[in-house]
């Protein structure tokens, strides 16, 4: 038997394999809130502009939220019949209230910027939820920031000894990254302040609609300007998983470091036992797990953007059913965020910093060179590429001797050029608040750095 919404020019019924797989149903289902707070604006819009009557509107607006009700209760059933959302929260309206009536909702739109809308809701909705949890982030960065303002830690770059810095200065990094995540996710934002609700199928209406009444009852500040463009852009979606993906690339490489900084080679940091695992057969064994499933959850993410990008491109204007393969990857990438952030977020609370440890790892790898470098240039007016050269030198016989340049007792017996005051040079707190430039791992310049985040965060 025909029953489709669409049969008025169907000879025949829709073979059931095209029912399951035409479907969106099964997942589209997660923004029932959305489309019908998107009908909600839709039918009060349709009131205010006289397209429909108070009495109709008044039934649909009771209708919806009957519907939204049983969906909240569990007592909706949802057919696959009904392919998406869109259709499966109409078809109950008209049950409850009425074909007469109900059928009168979908005046003047077109499930093209249902979708669009409801989606866009959605991606708003998390993207404020996801500044949020970010925000936690780096209040947590700024407990740990705050308390180790002189602990003091190696540098590395190319994962080799580099200077000393602090701790606090090292867990500052993550947290500037945090902030920048968080501006990233308020410009996208105000890209997709715009309705597309009322664009219709993709060319408009004729009727005599105002899109501004139920954007702004959305919550949207504009409406799209191009009805054609309101149904065919994705871009918010994909500006949302590219802000995920972003996210990814500074928790991984945090927490890469915090794999690698616990591991019994480094053992700068102790993650707590509540958030580690063990083995199922080296009973010694403490596994960093969380840090590398957030690692792992990566690859899904920049998977989602990928496919997205690949499904969205060149692809005519306007709606095509390739557009319905917009929300699984993104939904994901929201659950997987979300889901992370608030672990780690956890995790980090309860982490242990080991400052004896990473004080002791300080004293090997000739660390302080670049100070010594920097000693000859200004107290002994030798130009930096030559002072490079003199204390490349003193590191080469200290590595000869077996030793860090730390150890060195009496410089001068290596080199006169080095008097007693070089001396002082050889110390890792002296050397941490030599540094002056903005921005550098000093205590003051810290200090800087953690009022910067508080304020932003006190901003936001
Ligand atoms: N389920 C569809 C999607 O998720 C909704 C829009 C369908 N529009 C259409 N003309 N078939 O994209």
């Amino acid at each position: 038997m025909k029953n489709e919404m669409w049969s008025g020019r169907f000879d025949e019924a829709s073979n059931e394999l095209l029912k399951e797989f035409n479907a969106s149903l099964g997942f589209d289902k997660t923004l029932f809130k959305e489309d019908i707070e998107g009908s909600l604006a839709h039918s009060a819009m349709l009131f205010a502009c006289k397209i429909i009557t108070e009495e109709e509107f008044k039934a649909i607006q009771r209708g919806l939220e009957q519907v939204k009700a049983e969906i909240e209760r569990g007592e909706f059933v949802f057919d696959i019949a009904d392919e998406d959302i869109h259709m499966a929260v109409e078809k109950r309206l008209s049950q409850i209230i009425g074909a007469e009536i109900g059928g009168r909702l979908h005046t003047a739109r077109s499930r093209n910027d249902q979708v669009a809308t409801d989606f866009k809701l959605f991606v708003r909705k998390q993207n404020l939820n996801l500044q949020n949890l970010l925000k936690e982030l780096i209040k947590t960065l700024l407990i740990h920031a705050k308390a180790h303002k002189t602990t003091i830690m190696p540098s590395f770059t190319h994962l080799q000894h580099a200077q000393p810095i602090s701790f606090s200065f090292y867990i500052l990094t993550y947290a500037f990254m945090f902030e920048r995540d968080i501006k990233r996710l308020r410009a996208s934002f105000e890209r997709a302040d715009f309705s597309p609700l009322g664009s219709c199928a993709c060319a408009g209406t004729s009727y005599d609609t105002n899109r501004a009444l139920s954007a702004k009852e959305l919550g949207f500040k504009n409406v799209c300007a191009n009805a054609m463009d309101g149904v065919s852009d994705r871009d918010f979606a994909l500006d949302m998983l590219y802000d995920i993906a972003v996210i990814f690339t500074h928790t991984s490489r945090l927490c890469e470091e915090l794999i690698l900084f616990s591991s019994t080679e480094f053992k700068f940091i102790q993650l707590s036992d509540s958030f580690s695992t063990g083995s199922s057969i080296m009973p010694q064994k403490k596994n960093p797990d969380v840090a590398e499933l957030i690692r792992g959850k990566t690859g899904r993410v920049y998977g989602n953007l990928i496919a997205l990008f690949t499904t969205m491109k060149a692809l005519p204007l306007a709606y095509n059913k390739d557009m319905q393969e917009d929300k699984e990857g993104l939904f994901d990438s929201v659950k997987t965020a979300n889901e992370s952030l608030i672990i780690l977020n956890a995790m980090l609370k309860e982490l242990k910093i080991n400052a004896k440890n990473m004080l002791q790892s300080c004293k090997k790898g000739h660390l302080l060179a670049t100070d010594l470098a920097d000693f000859l240039v200004r107290e002994k007016n030798i130009p930096f590429r030559k002072a490079h050269f003199i204390v490349g030198e003193l590191v080469a016989r200290a590595e000869k001797e077996g030793i860090d340049i730390c150890e060195i007792k009496d410089l001068s017996a290596y080199n006169p050029i080095f008097d007693e005051s070089a001396m002082k040079f050889l110390d890792f707190t002296h050397s941490l608040n030599l540094k002056q430039s903005e921005g550098s791992s000093s205590v003051k310049s810290v200090e800087k750095q953690i009022a910067l985040l508080e304020k932003f965060l006190e901003d936001n």
